[in-house]
């Protein structure tokens, strides 16, 4: 017994000073100590030899040299592995993992679109808040608090007295460049407004609009007229026929409604045209004196043109969505197929 745990010692010196170079010598060393005709089974044969009062020492030596073996083995191995894995699991072959592309949503990519457009006319872009007070929203656009046409815009109120709503169209942001810039004014107003509508295909209770101001002397219904042709033929292409309604708001006279040959049947009558072949995608007019006058802004010097467009409405025109819905559910099979659209 005695000398088999000096036998023992001995081996334990020579794993300790064992060092493997490359993965073959790891795995000598494997069949050498821990094989099945390694040492370490061989002086674990040897327990058969040694008399029963001392095979509970025995046991613990030979239990501790076979885990000293097996450590240095996995230690041995350790130093070899990534090299040796790399080659053996990876097969550079195959196609990588596919990375996948984040999209624009349709209603910013129609958004900056139309910016775009103004932007090359000379507007500059103005926001402002979406909490708004009755003032900025509706009393400076000449809708004084008994006016019938409030209800034209069913309004989120947040409090009554005084009055905060959720601003239900930006030319609240109109309001407050007029309050804060004089003439020339030329500005696009991108933003989103609440209505307290029922939400279906046709309508939400919020939605996105860009509306545009331009001031200075001498602008005219005919400015106003081309401004938005320009738009339309940038916007939908040179083939779209356009036509001018005669409408009303409040803070605009003359009022105008535009709309444009339908993209989706040509003009031969379909049901987002309702079978007129037109479809209104926005409103417009010269701004109203009354306006102008609460800004400080001489009505007799200066006069100008507003508009109002639904970006959601040229998005469904565009792409063809049919369900106001789609816009806001986040639903990827509908979001991935504008990947790539800039
Ligand atoms: N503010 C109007 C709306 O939200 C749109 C509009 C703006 C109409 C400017 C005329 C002039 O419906």
């Amino acid at each position: 017994m005695e000398q088999l745990v000096q036998q023992i010692e001995a081996y334990k010196q020579e794993i300790n000073l064992f060092d493997a170079k490359t993965p073959e010598a790891v795995e000598e060393f494997r069949i050498k100590y821990l094989g099945t005709k390694g040492l370490v089974k061989s002086v674990m044969g040897e327990m058969k030899n040694v008399p029963n009062e001392q095979k509970k020492a025995f046991g613990q030596v030979l239990n501790e040299f076979k885990l000293f073996a097996e450590n240095k083995y996995e230690s041995l191995k350790e130093n070899h592995q990534p090299e040796a894995d790399s080659h053996q699991q990876i097969d550079w072959s195959l196609p990588g993992d596919p990375i996948a592309a984040g999209t624009r949503h349709p209603l910013s990519i129609v958004r900056n679109q139309i910016v775009s457009i103004f932007k090359r006319l000379g507007f500059a872009v103005a926001e402002g808040p979406e909490i708004e007070d009755d003032w900025h929203n509706f009393g400076a656009m000449n809708l004084p608090e008994d006016h019938p046409a409030r209800d034209m815009q069913d309004t989120f109120y947040i409090s009554q007295n005084p009055a905060w709503l959720l601003r239900t169209h930006t030319s609240s942001v109109q309001a407050r460049v007029m309050e804060s810039q004089k003439p020339p004014i030329r500005v696009i107003c991108p933003g989103r407004v609440y209505r307290n509508e029922t939400i279906s295909a046709r309508a939400h209770c919020f939605f996105h609009q860009v509306e545009g101001l331009y001031i200075d002397d001498n602008v005219s219904f005919a400015d106003l007229k081309q401004t938005l042709y320009f738009f339309v033929q940038e916007m939908f292409g040179k083939n779209v026929k356009v036509r001018f309604r005669p409408s009303y708001f409040p803070f605009t006279e003359p009022s105008a409604e535009m709309d444009i040959s339908c993209l989706i049947c040509g003009g031969d009558g379909c049901n987002i045209c309702k079978h007129t072949g037109w479809v209104e995608i926005l409103g417009s007019g010269m701004v109203h004196p009354k306006v102008l006058d609460n800004f400080g802004i001489d009505s007799n010097k200066y006069t100008g043109f507003a508009f109002g467009m639904g970006v959601e409405r040229i998005t469904q025109l565009k792409f063809q969505v049919n369900d106001l819905r789609l816009y806001s559910q986040n639903d990827v099979r509908f979001l991935k197929q504008f990947t790539g659209v800039i």
